[in-house]
């Protein structure tokens, strides 16, 4: 297994549409395994495809019960509302309290092929929100009220001038 550098905000490849997985290959399931190796080096709950520079609709993650994978995942249902300090590994070192769906439905398939539904709460609920969004190349700065985003961006901006300066 080896580890990937993973991408962080700036880096186009967070903005864009993952594609829909069509074949579950040995190709796949060695990114997977990176994938975990990587996530929990960093460390993180979660971590998608598109944040090691791949474009394709899969996520891992860990919330404490071991590791999973997720394949062409979809929210399928979501019902109320839970407000949770969340961060990302793409935006390191920031995080703000993100008001979210505090349950959802989510479906797809695992690195077998076989099918996926699960029903999750608060946490994992909040993990797989996070996951679905980078897929769609959401990052958490755009879940954020209009104050929240103002300040992150100054944060943002002036982390990105230190680094071309340095
Ligand atoms: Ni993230």
């Amino acid at each position: 297994m080896a580890t990937y550098e993973i991408r962080v905000f700036g880096d186009p490849v967070l903005r864009q549409r993952s594609a829909e997985v069509t074949d579950i290959d040995e190709a796949l399931v060695r990114l997977a395994d990176d994938m975990i190796e990587t996530m929990y080096e960093a460390p993180g709950v979660g971590l998608a495809a598109p944040q090691v520079g791949v474009q394709r609709r899969m996520f891992v993650y860990d919330v404490g019960e071991g590791p999973h994978v997720v394949v062409n995942p979809e929210i399928v249902e979501s019902s109320g509302e839970w407000t949770y300090n969340e961060g990302c590994l793409s935006v390191p070192g920031l995080s703000w309290d993100i008001v979210r769906p505090k349950q959802v439905r989510l479906v797809g398939v695992d690195l077998d092929g076989n099918p996926v539904d699960l029903d999750a709460d608060e946490l994992l609920a909040r993990c797989f929100l996070h996951e679905v969004d980078h897929l769609d190349g959401v990052l958490l700065i755009e879940r954020l009220d209009a104050e929240q985003r103002k300040e992150a961006m100054r944060v943002l901006r002036r982390r990105a001038l230190d680094t071309s300066l340095r």
